[in-house]
């Protein structure tokens, strides 16, 4: 899918700290995240002025940066091939939002899904930030003229409105900025727990990449499987069981595994074993990784401090052109 891209290209993508790291975010996003820091120049996000309008308390707020920074590293983010920072640190691009958000009709926003979402579901806490969510995720690709966005499929709505944002600022103001193209994974839409809805900490069916391994094994076991299967002995339906279907992603055998299933040579209980035997194996270096780099605070506010620095002259030169287009400077 990124085949067409020029490798001149570079890659962005923002992850709000608001929680544990769970599997969906593995395989739809950060998978991508690693594959494609060797490709483009590619620039990382923890996107707490997002957060902000969700969390409104400050230790989480910081508790939760410095998780998610040792989650990505540990994940394969690699300090010296890409540039890791949190959003804040370049407030600059609060600058930039407010500058797009001139060319932002309301109505694109109001028809946001994510925003009709919160509408319903945090009805006491619709903040305005909620509604500008958007532009501020247009202002963060491009501040970096950034064209290659690996996210998941949940994510599509919001590209679409980057790119719109985009043309309408080109078009009113010159060509700009490169339009942002979604980037997705293998997996751009994970199943939780529950076999039915998406992956989200919001619904409460996540399987989390660095819980403990005793938590991670119950989560597992108490998945929802093949609901047609009501006896051990009834032939399994692999494709409508999030149980198979995540095996594709942690072995190269899962065919047998399906056919096992299929059979009735195995259960569902044997199936969600190995399923948490495998993924644990899979996660054990980045778990162990990611221990060490909590015990190391000031490490990771040193790499995160390098990188906002890194970015600034990107961030000089977009905003001196931006201002000049304007009629400000
Ligand atoms: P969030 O946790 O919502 O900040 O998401 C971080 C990244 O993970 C975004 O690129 C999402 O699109 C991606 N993501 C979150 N949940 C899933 C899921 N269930 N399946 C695929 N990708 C996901
Ligand atoms: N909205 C994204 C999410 O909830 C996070 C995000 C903010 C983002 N800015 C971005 C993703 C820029 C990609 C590019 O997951």
């Amino acid at each position: 899918m990124t085949s067409t891209l020029p490798a001149r290209a570079r890659c962005f993508s923002g992850i709000q700290p608001s929680g544990a790291v769970h599997i969906g975010n593995d395989l739809g996003a950060i998978r991508n995240y690693v594959a494609l820091q060797d490709r483009f120049e590619s620039i990382y996000c923890i996107v707490d002025f997002h957060a902000l309008t969700s969390t409104h308390d400050p230790e989480a707020m910081r508790q939760r940066t410095r998780e998610m920074a040792a989650a990505l590293l540990a994940l394969g983010l690699d300090p010296a091939r890409c540039t890791l920072f949190v959003q804040s640190h370049r407030p600059e691009v609060t600058e930039l939002m407010w500058l797009f958000t001139t060319v932002t009709p309301v109505g694109w926003l109001q028809r946001t899904p994510t925003y009709k979402e919160k509408r319903a579901n945090q009805p006491d806490d619709l903040n305005h930030g909620l509604l500008t969510y958007p532009v501020l995720q247009a202002a963060d690709i491009v501040l970096y003229k950034a064209s290659v966005v690996p996210v998941g499929k949940d994510q599509a709505a919001h590209l679409e409105l980057s790119r719109e944002i985009v043309r309408a600022f080109n078009s009113r103001y010159g060509e700009t900025f490169p339009e942002p193209q979604a980037v997705y994974t293998e997996a751009p839409v994970v199943l939780g727990t529950d076999g039915v809805k998406k992956m989200s900490k919001s619904v409460g069916n996540t399987i989390p990449v660095f819980a403990p391994e005793d938590e991670i094994r119950r989560t597992i076991m108490g998945m929802v499987t093949d609901t047609l299967r009501i006896r051990r002995t009834d032939p399994g339906h692999p494709e409508r069981c999030n149980v198979c279907q995540l095996h594709r992603f942690y072995g190269d055998d899962y065919e047998e595994i399906w056919e096992g299933e299929r059979t009735a040579r195995t259960g569902c209980v044997d199936t969600k074993k190995l399923l948490a035997e495998r993924l644990l194996r899979h996660y054990a270096p980045a778990r162990e990784r990611y221990a060490e780099l909590m015990a190391h605070p000031a490490t990771l506010d040193a790499i995160l401090e390098e990188g906002a620095d890194r970015l600034k002259p990107i961030v000089d030169a977009t905003m001196a052109e931006v201002r000049a287009k304007m009629g400000l400077r």
